[in-house]
């Protein structure tokens, strides 16, 4: 497999060997020089036609751990304001010899279009699709939960199996969702979806996941709990919700936190919408793991570029990075 486009696309070994290579990445990053070899010599862009702070800067935190080349394209004062396209801005980065392109795009799509379309030979990671896909958040989101719920050492080769998640709000848009109840199935959690009717997607009743109206009487049976941000800009205004309505029936504070298991941990993608999806109190509280999420993703995006562009052969069969 030369691309990351889905969730959906990795089998279970295929995510536990991501996951295991992250933990051998996380150990280089408790190393007193955190970089390896690896990608010595080879380019990768990161091109994002969509802002973002976590995912632009922990995909170049690490291609650079990894000792790659790294452009950073930002279509803001680019010549996609003069009406370029897709396709001849990837062309014209290729040009420039690139191994590998890191793409967020606002089209759902765009990600599989460019791997798919014969443009162009590099490797297509997918950084966030419009409202369909966000693998490595999801990911990281595994590794997280993962860590949390079975162990740092004890995780290793292990799946999520039996582990109970409840994803929380604007799931319509959110690719988020969409890429976390496909990979949390595959690795064999049970996941339930808590949002209001009019945030749920169509066919959202064929998702591998059970749906709830009721946030009160899902959080006692869970493991963790995943707030969503109530993405406003992908909305007609007509639609969003108050701040004060919504947050009073699936917003998350401290009294409702309290309705969770002692062990269960309070999960965000980020960005955070403070008052709206999650108080503040809940926001930094010792239970929420936004910030170990973000710190995470730099160990995830590192094994997957290494695994993708690192080894010989068949990406996710390369060598780990213990054995450099
Ligand atoms: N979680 C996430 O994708 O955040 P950014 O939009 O800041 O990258």
């Amino acid at each position: 497999q030369r691309h990351l486009i889905s969730a959906a696309d990795l089998s279970r070994d295929d995510a536990v060997l991501i996951l295991d290579t992250a933990e051998e990445m996380a150990r280089v990053a408790d190393r007193p020089i955190k970089k390896l070899p690896t990608l010595r010599g080879r380019t990768v862009v990161n091109l994002f036609f969509e802002d973002s702070t976590r995912t632009r800067i922990s995909f170049e935190a690490a291609e650079k751990r990894l000792s790659a080349d790294v452009i950073n394209f930002s279509a803001k004062g680019s010549s996609v304001s003069k009406g370029e396209s897709l396709k001849d801005t990837a062309q014209t980065l290729e040009a420039m010899g690139v191994d590998a392109v890191v793409i967020r795009h606002s089209a759902s799509g765009a990600p599989y279009r460019l791997a798919n379309s014969g443009w162009i030979d590099a490797a297509v990671i997918n950084a966030g699709d419009g409202t369909h896909q966000h693998p490595t958040q999801a990911l990281l989101d595994a590794f997280t939960l993962r860590r949390r719920l079975v162990g740092r050492d004890a995780g290793l080769g292990q799946d999520l199996s039996g582990k109970r998640v409840t994803i929380v709000g604007d799931v319509l848009h959110s690719r988020v969702a969409r890429s976390n109840v496909d990979l949390l199935h595959t690795l064999g959690a049970e996941v339930t979806l808590v949002a209001p009717p009019t945030l749920l997607p169509v066919g959202v009743e064929s998702w591998p996941c059970e749906v709830s109206y009721d946030l009160d009487a899902s959080l006692p049976k869970c493991d963790a709990v995943m707030m969503l941000r109530v993405q406003r800009e992908r909305m007609n205004a007509a639609f969003f919700p108050t701040e004060r309505e919504y947050s009073r029936r699936y917003g998350l504070d401290a009294d409702r936190m309290a309705r969770l298991p002692d062990h269960a941990v309070v999960m965000h993608p980020g960005p955070m919408v403070r008052g709206m999806e999650i108080t503040a109190e809940v926001a930094d509280s010792g239970r929420c793991t936004a910030v170990e999420q973000v710190a995470n993703g730099v160990h995830i995006r590192m094994a997957v570029l290494y695994l993708l562009l690192g080894g010989k052969g068949s990406a996710l069969t390369s060598p780990r990075p213990a054995e450099e």
